[in-house]
């Protein structure tokens, strides 16, 4: 297994950075399977009316890139009436200059990081303490220490507070699974990566990393061992129906 360094990984994203949204558009679903992950991570979060008066919802979105999932999750928060705070944080400057340069309400900024330093930079963040939801879509297959991340996490969220996090994975899949994926990222993403932006660097890393990413089980298995209780996994209809999966947690709520 090659195992790809964080600062490699964020000078692919920095190199596709200005094309990264134009990519996503012609990847159909993508929007779609990110408001579906951002409502169920607002499904669990405390309504307005369980919420001190006045109080936002606070949500990290860890891995925010150019800011598709923080609109998917401000969308999702504001149709279930919470007002939000929410912080993205990302590991590449270019990637997060795509997400600064859109229109935002108060309440949501940006802050460049690393997801493996959530426990000593969340102050350098300024993070709400505690945080109601984490919001982490396509991050993990790119961390190496995914059990430290979890449990920073586990650490910043409040008791009840909920992780959603989407990504890819096949491995333990039946072999059609493996062939369907080599399909579409030799046939049709890097193609279209290398029309959009002249690079293909980081949609092959995209093939091998989501071929040697945790099975659906290890990964449910590092929720589990973080502290995070009522786990559950979904995919979506279509032609990444288990491929990608979607894990909703909760930090379990404290002991009266
Ligand atoms: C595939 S993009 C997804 C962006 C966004 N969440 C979305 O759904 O459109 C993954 C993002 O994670 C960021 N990233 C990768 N490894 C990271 C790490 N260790 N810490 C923080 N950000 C990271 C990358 O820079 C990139 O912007």
């Amino acid at each position: 297994m090659t195992m790809i360094k964080n600062e490699d990984v964020t000078a692919a994203f920095d190199e596709v950075a200005p094309r990264y949204d134009l990519m996503v558009a012609l990847n159909p679903g993508y929007h779609v399977h990110l408001r579906s992950a951002a409502h169920a991570l607002v499904e669990w979060l405390p309504g307005p009316a369980l919420r001190a008066a006045g109080s936002d919802v606070s949500i990290l979105d860890l891995g925010c890139g150019s800011g598709a999932s923080t609109r998917a999750v401000l969308q999702a928060a504001q149709a279930a009436g919470l007002r939000s705070s929410i912080v993205g944080v990302d590991a590449s400057l270019a990637m997060l200059e795509q997400a600064r340069a859109k229109q935002w309400p108060a309440g949501v900024r940006f802050e460049m990081g690393q997801a493996e330093k959530i426990a000593w930079s969340r102050y350098e963040w300024e993070l709400d303490d505690p945080i109601d939801g984490v919001f982490a879509a396509y991050l993990f297959r790119n961390v190496a220490d995914r059990d430290a991340v979890l449990a920073g996490i586990f650490d910043v969220l409040a008791d009840g507070g909920v992780l959603v996090a989407q990504e890819y994975s096949i491995t333990g899949s039946r072999p059609w699974v493996h062939a369907l994926w080599s399909a579409v990222c030799w046939l049709v993403v890097i193609p279209l990566g290398w029309l959009t932006s002249r690079r293909t660097r980081l949609y092959r890393y995209l093939w091998r990393s989501v071929r040697s990413f945790d099975s659906i089980q290890t990964f449910v298995d590092r929720l589990y061992r973080a502290g995070f209780a009522d786990v559950e996994v979904r995919t979506p209809p279509g032609w990444q129906r288990g491929i990608l999966h979607t894990f909703r947690a909760r930090k379990p709520p404290a002991v009266s």
